[in-house]
């Protein structure tokens, strides 16, 4: 029954995918010059399913159907449009136009809640090294600091905001009321356990914590012909020792995930020893004592490796979120709804963050999450299946009618 909605949803994340800062690859950040197209698309959509469509002041597009009532709460069901650096076409996008499919195919009934479809205008952190500046916008937590944080190229967040039309003055007019029913994100799991088991979807019951570094190594910078090796101070070999060290770790600790993503040595030339070296660190475990002191040991060793090479070390927090059970009354109607479209409910934990970790503080959330082909994601390739789409609209559409 849903097959053909499901396809209609696959071409338009295959549109927006073509909205892209940079050409034969989809990278689009926050408040990039592509997301512009994105948010015409998205509203001509929205529009043409009956909702009402506004642009928050952090750029989150948010179109509302209304309920049987004038002042009915509301329902949120979304999802992310930015995207990282030559990304899939599904990452989060999936989830906003999934919200709008439901929407359309209510064909003008009028539930005793209102739906609003929230597109989040960033959750990857990729633009200022800060994930989910959108979700924050939602609960009143964009800060000043926040607002203050820069990009690559020294423009603030702030800046941002007005750079693309909009007014930094009303961030604070974007907080969700705090009488909302529930967020409900759809999103592909970007993993390989859905389909290994050979099963379309999951209810998701816990997304794990989080903790994101930035960490230099300062050595000095000098000739690559004249300089002895036992006289480097190179912050690129600390560095590098401390990676396997990370990766090692990791590897022996369950459940522990650990990542060093980026990488980049100043001043960056072949015959200069790098005089720095900052690179990324993202751990991540579903028990938050155990990533918190994965991290502390992480640390102690990067002071024995630059304590051993005459280096020194900066270690700059960027972000760090414990984690998140998902709501279990929403959990239980959507393992209700998964079960009515007879599926039997399968419950995981998502090892990737979500726009539902933050707002989850504020409201009642839940996710599903819909197979991803060979578990590939954050990569041009990711993929999913249309039919998988179509039993994943089915169970919103079940869920939807349960609140009827
Ligand atoms: C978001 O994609 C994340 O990093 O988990
Ligand atoms: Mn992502
Ligand atoms: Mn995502």
């Amino acid at each position: 029954m849903y097959d053909e909605i499901a396809r209609e949803v696959v071409r338009r994340c295959r549109i927006l995918a073509t909205c892209s800062d940079e050409p034969g690859c989809t990278t689009r950040t926050f408040l990039s010059d592509s997301m512009h197209a994105v948010h015409a698309h998205i509203s001509r959509w929205m529009r043409a399913a009956g909702m009402s469509v506004e642009i928050d002041a952090v750029g989150n597009i948010r179109g509302v159907y209304g309920g049987t009532s004038g002042n009915a709460r509301r329902l949120l069901i979304g999802s992310h449009l930015d995207t990282v650096p030559c990304a899939g076409a599904f990452d989060g996008v999936l989830g906003v136009v999934m919200g709008i499919a439901l929407v359309e195919s209510l064909r003008d009934r009028r539930l005793p809640v209102a739906v609003e479809v929230v597109g989040f205008s960033e959750e990857e952190g990729v633009r200022f090294g800060i994930p989910f500046i959108g979700s924050r916008a939602l609960v009143g937590s964009v800060d000043a600091p926040l607002l203050a944080a820069k990009d690559g190229s020294g423009m603030s967040v702030a800046q941002a905001i007005g750079k693309f039309g909009l007014d930094v003055s009303r961030v604070a007019e974007a907080r969700v009321s705090p009488n909302a029913v529930g967020f409900l994100e759809f999103h592909i799991e970007q993993g390989p356990i859905l389909d290994q088991l050979n099963q379309p979807l999951a209810v998701v019951e816990r997304i794990v914590g989080r903790t994101y570094v930035d960490v230099t190594f300062i050595g000095a910078a000098g000739h690559a012909g004249t300089t002895p090796m036992h006289a480097r101070r190179d912050g690129v070999t600390g560095a590098a020792e401390w990676i396997g060290r990370v990766e090692a770790y990791a590897r022996e600790s369950d459940a522990l995930v650990a990542t060093t993503g980026r990488i980049e040595a100043e001043p960056g030339a072949a015959n200069v020893i790098a005089g720095r070296c900052r690179l990324s660190l993202d751990v991540r475990h579903g028990d938050d004592a155990a990533r918190i002191g994965a991290v502390h040991q992480l640390r102690a060793w990067a002071h024995d490796i630059v304590t051993k090479r005459g280096l020194t070390l900066e270690w700059s927090p960027r972000f760090e979120h414990a984690a998140v059970a998902m709501d279990s009354r929403l959990v239980a109607g959507l393992k209700h709804a998964v079960e009515r479209s007879g599926m039997k409910a399968r419950l995981m934990s998502s090892g990737a963050g979500h726009d539902a970790m933050i707002l989850a503080g504020h409201m009642p959330v839940a996710m599903l999450f819909m197979r991803t082909p060979g578990g590939l994601s954050h990569h041009p390739d990711e993929a999913v299946r249309e039919s998988d789409v179509a039993l994943a609209l089915a169970v919103g559409a079940n869920f939807l009618d349960a609140l009827d």
